[in-house]
């Protein structure tokens, strides 16, 4: 029996968040949400599409009025205006009306884009969330903020939408890239960081199943991560206020991402940035050392990143401030204040945001000196 999450707006039920150690029950979750009237769009990714696009289009061939499937590029220089452009063409070619659906198959970018498509073919429909990769299941697809980058910029159009169901097949974590199961656990353990010391400490208990991918590990695993994200964005769908905290080590993380030309996956730049924010925490004599140690190390037993060379410290503190994530020209930085508990500052200097920049800088002239 599928374990469920339901997430509330406005204290009302909005969608379940359900997970399934396979595709075999979507069928079922799609048929409360009424197919059998309605024609699907599967949007995903070219990657994706290899992988599990045939099974899923098997699995709703003669459930739902029609199924089609629209599959471009994978990669994040994809997550733009013009593939959205094209997917609304193909929408209309295909009469997909207002009572129809889309079904995003694939990672976050796949996940985001589809949703914004939602949010505005048509002035919305609805749309429903099949994460395939750790990242999106446990981060991006929860909680309605879908879009494109713009000129280079991450995630600068797009919309709140929610989707009618997040369905996640956990078993498909087992075959993901190595890379990628580990870039998304960054995201899982900024998730204990953020509200939930607890799980953040079952988090280094279970470090060796969760690097072995144990089935039932991570079933709790994304369970518990996705519970702190539920509560958050239930609290504030259209992040007013704590929603924010999701924004640890995004900051530095994107200015990094963005440098790199993302070369870097999301996740290790989230890791490179908590680490950051981790070390202005200690200097504000918010964490101990010992415990901004713990956090930093904790990453390398999961293959992330805890410095970075190939950067100029000066440029990412310069891109810090082109990112999305200010207010009345402030940067809203989100520190710890203790593990478990974070906080949004306005107050962060630039000599702060250099000092972490420069922590997490690795040089190769380091090795000579
Ligand atoms: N990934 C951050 C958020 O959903 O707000």
């Amino acid at each position: 029996m599928a374990q469920r999450l339901p997430v509330l707006m406005n204290k009302k039920p909005c969608y379940d968040i359900v997970f399934s150690k396979s595709f075999e029950e979507l069928c079922e979750e799609l048929a409360a949400l009424d197919i059998e009237n309605r024609r699907i769009c599967i949007v995903t990714d070219s990657k994706v599409n290899e992988i599990y696009g045939e099974e899923l289009l098997g699995l709703l061939n003669g459930k739902c009025v029609k199924v089609v499937k629209y599959v471009f590029p994978e990669g994040e220089q994809n997550k733009n205006l013009d593939v959205v452009r094209a997917l609304y063409q193909f929408l209309i070619e295909e009469g997909l009306d207002r009572k129809d659906m889309l079904l995003a198959l694939g990672g976050g970018v796949v996940g985001d884009l589809t949703g914004f498509a939602a949010a505005t073919y048509l002035r919305g429909i609805d749309f429903v969330q099949v994460p395939t990769t750790l990242l999106a299941q446990t981060d991006s697809s929860i909680g309605g903020k879908t879009g494109v980058d713009f000129d280079g910029y991450k995630n600068m159009v797009g919309a709140f939408k929610m989707p009618k169901l997040v369905y996640m097949n956990f078993s498909v974590l087992r075959t993901l890239e190595e890379r990628q199961f580990f870039s998304g656990f960054a995201e899982v353990m900024k998730h204990g960081l953020i509200k939930d010391v607890a799980f953040y400490e079952w988090l280094i208990e279970n470090m060796y199943e969760i690097c072995e991918r144990d089935l039932d590990v991570l079933e709790e695993m994304l369970v518990r991560s996705c519970t702190v994200k539920k509560l958050v964005v239930e609290k504030d769908p259209t992040e007013q206020g704590d929603r924010a905290l999701l924004n640890l080590g995004h900051t530095i993380g994107h200015a990094i991402e963005k440098a790199k030309n993302f070369e870097l996956y999301h996740g290790e730049c989230v890791a490179l940035g908590i680490v950051a924010a981790a070390y202005i925490s200690w200097k504000r004599e918010m964490l101990s050392m010992e415990e901004y140690y713990e956090i930093r190390d904790m990453f390398v037993p999961f293959y992330l990143p805890i410095s970075v060379d190939g950067i100029n410290p000066e440029e990412i503190l310069a891109l810090t401030k082109s990112d999305k994530k200010m207010e009345a020209g402030k940067i809203k930085f989100v520190l710890l204040k203790k593990i478990g508990k974070a906080v949004i500052d306005k107050t962060v200097t630039e000599e702060e945001i250099l000092a972490a920049i420069k922590e997490i800088y690795y040089s190769e002239e380091d090795d000579y000196e």
